[in-house]
């Protein structure tokens, strides 16, 4: 369900001359190869055995147990695969599941949670022979727990597929050759569980424990639900409704990610949590069990402005590579249409109803995994700066284990580029609980983080296929920046500052395209370090995020131990593992903390350490205690940390291919974690 290639693949077809029987095909390994096995199955003419409507498919990369045809995806509920489903998530209550179905007396095959889903709906439907497929699917998400995408089909109901979601992205992409008659899928509930009238249902709801009664504001869909829906025929009950209209040339697809449909269609409807969607008979029908008082009555098909080309690697030799390449052309982008920089003012259309509110929070709080959490770190000082306000950086994770007080007067990013990573999202939830104003920093159009938040930014790098995270970071931050002046806007004194930085923004496109010229000597440097055991990353104050996330390129890319260090932690311990063999990499720019990191360059080189330097253009004095330098050109001090962190992406790059490794899917990593 998801477009990166991994290690399990393996498809479901549907559907023999006769209608009644689904072939599972397996292998692991690329896609090409499942591609590749299925065209050379011998006994599998195509033409002649399968008039195929329906087929569901499944690749991941194992980040539980060992990738194994056995536990691939799609699962079946028996020999003669009745059900099938594939599963993005996780099933935490699926031992207790599966404990009920071993009574019953249902073998099973492989170790997941998904299979139990198999099985589960095939003992609903023995017992309920007379329930829909769509009914059977509802029947058994209810008894289920965790975070689901799922996909079923069934030979006892040819033609149709079922999917729902709860807590995994999941999302539809419509494809027809004449213009759809509808904008707009409505919602049938299949039991109204509130006692109320539609319309009553229909009221939004305010989000709860708000001190200031804000609306729930949802920027990422930029058009608005018709509040009319008399011609659109909603239900209560089963009713079936064909949403576009005459039209039998409609095409459906269900996926994890958007960009794994876009080479057949860019439209699309997000599914919200709880909804079940289904396809029969050519016809799309979106339900829900219970209807809860902020369930809107429909959900919006929306057009993606993201190209197939976007997605696609070009000339270069993996997504990574293409996305570090991007990085100037995609920093316009994420500033287009918000930085006016003749008249120095910065408006970020999906926030700025709240700028007044949020210039009177509490604190400001940063929340994200990962890359996105060292995008908070990189753009801490600047906020702190220029919103004269508390800002704590928190890992998503470590947020949610502390149960950290959150106030109805704070005011929470949640900075994310898929838009769903599990432990911000609840996080999110957490905050969201508590009455703080979420704001979404994403990448990701309709992710579940843009849907849950109030407001929010959309970070407009583009889509980011390589598992290692790299313009999104650089995109993170500029977007952070952003916000910080658009928070100063009112300040006299701030004007001066205000300026320096919207100047260094303007200028940053070209000066990246400058660091992208060291790539041939970052390849030369990694031919001397592809074979160390570890890598040092060190720097301070504006630099830190550097650090951490260049140390954090290359263990992910290169399985090199890497540590970022702050420099003034040097002598609390990491100065013992500096010496002559230990390849060190320090980040000293002209800025106010240069002479401390001039202190820890002489510390380091006085243990004979040996550092490559990552340093302002034409500094000859902090060249002269380099073994080797990288020089990037000088920008404004807060915006400095974009131009350093570029040669550490490229290094990772380089050592990743050295080495052999998969640069853009790591072993054991995933581009979106979904699950806890
Ligand atoms: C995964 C990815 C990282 C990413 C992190 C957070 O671990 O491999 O590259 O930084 O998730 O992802 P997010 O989509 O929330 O930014």
């Amino acid at each position: 369900m998801s477009h990166i290639i991994k290690i399990n693949t393996c498809v479901a077809f549907d559907e023999d001359a006769e209608g009644r029987k689904t072939t599972i095909i397996r292998q692991c390994g690329k896609v090409k190869m499942l591609e590749d096995k299925i065209w050379n199955l011998e006994d599998l003419d195509f033409d002649q055995s399968f008039d195929v409507h329906v087929g569901i498919a499944h690749t991941r990369w194992a980040t539980h147990g060992a990738p194994s045809q056995l536990n691939s995806h799609p699962h079946r509920s028996d020999e003669t695969i009745e059900f099938s489903v594939v599963h993005n998530g996780i099933i935490t209550n699926y031992s207790d599941i599966k404990q009920f179905l071993l009574k019953k007396g249902y073998k099973f095959e492989s170790e997941t949670d998904t299979e139990v889903i198999a099985k589960l709906i095939k003992h609903i439907h023995d017992n309920h022979p007379d329930l829909s497929f769509r009914e059977l699917v509802e029947q058994v998400v209810q008894q289920l727990e965790g975070a689901f995408a799922l996909a079923l089909k069934s030979v006892k109901y040819p033609g149709q597929c079922v999917v729902a979601r709860r807590g995994s992205s999941l999302v539809v992409g419509i494809k027809s050759k004449t213009h759809l008659a509808t904008d707009y899928i409505p919602v049938l509930f299949s039991k109204d569980t509130t006692g109320k009238s539609s319309t009553e249902s229909e009221k939004k709801k305010k989000p709860e424990g708000d001190p200031k009664d804000r609306e729930d504001h949802r920027p990422c869909h930029s058009s608005t639900i018709p509040n009319s829906t008399a011609s659109l025929k909603r239900s209560e009950s089963t009713t079936e409704f064909c949403p576009m209209g005459e039209d039998k040339e409609v095409e459906y697809f269900f996926a994890s990610d958007a960009s794994a449909i876009i080479e057949h269609t860019n439209r699309v409807i997000f599914l919200e949590d709880d909804d079940v969607a289904a396809v029969s008979d050519g016809n799309l029908t979106i339900h829900r069990l219970k209807r809860t008082l902020d369930d809107t009555t429909g959900r919006e098909i929306i057009t993606l402005k993201m190209e197939i080309q976007q997605i696609m690697k070009g000339n270069y030799s993996s997504f990574m590579q293409k996305e570090i390449f991007e990085q100037s052309e995609s920093v316009i982008n994420t500033m287009r249409g918000r930085v006016n920089f003749e008249r120095e003012t910065v408006v970020l259309g999906g926030i700025k109803d709240y700028i007044p509110e949020m210039k009177r929070c509490r604190r400001l709080l940063l929340i994200g995994c990962g890359t996105s959490f060292h995008s908070a770190i990189a753009t801490r000082q600047v906020l702190e700066e220029l919103t004269e306000l508390p800002v704590m950086v928190e890992l998503a994770s470590d947020f949610l284990d502390r149960n950290t007080p959150i106030f109805r007067d704070d005011v929470c990013f949640f900075i994310s580029q898929s838009g769903e990573t599990a432990d911000t999202l609840m996080a999110l939830r957490y905050c969201k609980m508590r009455g703080a104003l979420i704001v979404g920093v994403t990448n990701t159009v309709g992710s579940s983080i843009c849907r849950e938040s109030h407001c929010g930014v959309h970070i407009n790098a583009g889509p980011e296929i390589g598992v290692a995270s790299t313009k999104a970071y650089t995109s993170q931050f500029i977007s952070l920046v952003m916000f910080s002046l658009m928070m100063c806007e009112d300040r006299i004194s701030m004007q001066p500052r205000r300026s320096e930085i919207i100047q260094g923004l303007k200028t940053l496109p070209e000066q990246i395209e400058e660091v992208l010229k060291l790539d041939e000597k970052v390849h030369e440097l990694s031919k001397t370090m592809y074979d160390k055991k570890s890598l040092l990353v060190m720097g301070r104050g504006y630099n830190s995020a550097t650090c951490m996330e260049g140390a954090l390129k290359i263990k992910e890319l290169t399985y090199l131990h890497s540590e970022g260090i702050l420099s003034g932690e040097l002598k609390h311990g990491p100065l013992a593992l500096v010496d002559q063999n230990m390849p060190v990499v320090m980040v000293v720019t002209r800025d106010p903390v240069y002479p401390k990191c001039m202190n820890a360059l002489q510390q380091v080189t006085a243990r004979d350490g040996r550092p490559v330097i990552i340093c302002e253009k034409g500094d000859a004095e902090t060249k002269k205690h380099a073994y080797n330098t990288l020089e990037v050109p000088h920008t404004v001090d807060c915006l400095q940390g974009i131009l350093t962190v570029i040669p550490l992406q490229l290094l990772s790059y380089h050592i990743a291919v050295l080495r052999g490794c998969n640069v853009d899917c790591p072993r054991n990593l995933a581009k979106s974690v979904t699950v806890e």
